[in-house]
């Protein structure tokens, strides 16, 4: 696999899958842009895959806001030239079933992650169409096909973003954009060690035939493996790496 000449944005880029998915698409070559609301942990980063002799930049953005996509999209242009691979991998949860999740908590989870990922696309599409290719990863979630206990707004953001990156593969073909997602299993990120109790976490790892977690690296790898050539007749796929989880 190689992205010798691609320059690449991945959103939550400062730690967990993102940062991950940063570091691969960085050892293959392409350019990176880390974006996050936290930068100083996008800027270290950028600073790792430039020390293994990669090329990298970091931003503070919020995936919430058109205008932050501009000054993402700027940059990129600026530094690198264009963009052609866009990894919407930004999210936090907000915990709580159809009873319980507040109606503030449901649409800030969905802004978060599907909105964000619309906003993503319409930002990239120019800088695409301007290569004649692109490359989109939306990372949703295993859940997205099974259901979370207690995840009604996750549940239906990552649902969401399935039918959107289908809706997109379809419409975006013809301009020689790819547009697939990921649905990973539970995966070992900060995220899922502050949220998750151990009694959950066995429950969830009991279902899971591998009967362990994902590594970040191994949720990259398929991110990255979607961004290159060697995948370059593979659209609107929703990729499971979930170690097994719910065949
Ligand atoms: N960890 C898992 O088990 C798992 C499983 C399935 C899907 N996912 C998905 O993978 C993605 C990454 O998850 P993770 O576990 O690495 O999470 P994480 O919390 O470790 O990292 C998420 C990153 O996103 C950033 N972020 C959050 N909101 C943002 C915003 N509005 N704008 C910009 N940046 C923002 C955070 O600062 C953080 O750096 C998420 O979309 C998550 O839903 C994770």
């Amino acid at each position: 696999m190689n992205l010798q000449g691609e320059v690449a944005l991945v959103t939550g880029a400062a730690r967990g899958i993102g940062l991950a998915a940063a570091e691969k698409l960085g050892a293959l070559g392409a350019a990176v842009v880390l974006a996050d609301r936290d930068l100083e942990g996008a800027e270290a980063g950028a600073l790792a895959i430039e020390g293994a002799g990669g090329r990298a930049m970091a931003l503070r953005m919020d995936v919430r806001e058109p205008e932050d996509w501009e000054y993402a999209l700027d940059n990129a242009a600026e530094r690198y030239g264009g963009l052609h691979i866009l990894v919407n991998n930004a999210g936090f949860d907000r915990p709580g079933g159809v009873q319980k999740v507040s109606l503030k908590d449901f649409r800030e989870v969905l802004e978060v992650h599907l909105i964000a990922c619309l906003l993503g696309m319409k930002a990239a599409l120019p800088a695409f169409e301007e290569a004649g290719r692109g490359a989109v990863v939306n990372v949703a979630s295993l859940y997205a096909k099974i259901g979370g206990q207690g995840e009604a707004a996750y549940t239906a953001a990552k649902a969401g973003i399935v039918g959107l990156t289908k809706a997109a593969a379809r419409e975006l073909a013809r301009l020689q954009v790819r547009v697939n997602c990921v649905l990973p299993g539970l995966t070992d990120t900060p995220a899922i060690r502050g949220l998750m109790s151990e009694k959950v976490m066995n429950k969830l790892l009991a279902e899971t035939p591998m009967r362990r977690m994902a590594q970040p690296h191994e949720i990259a790898s398929v991110i990255a493996f979607l961004c290159t050539s060697e995948a370059s007749f593979v659209t609107g796929a929703a990729w499971e790496v979930s170690g097994g989880w719910n065949m």
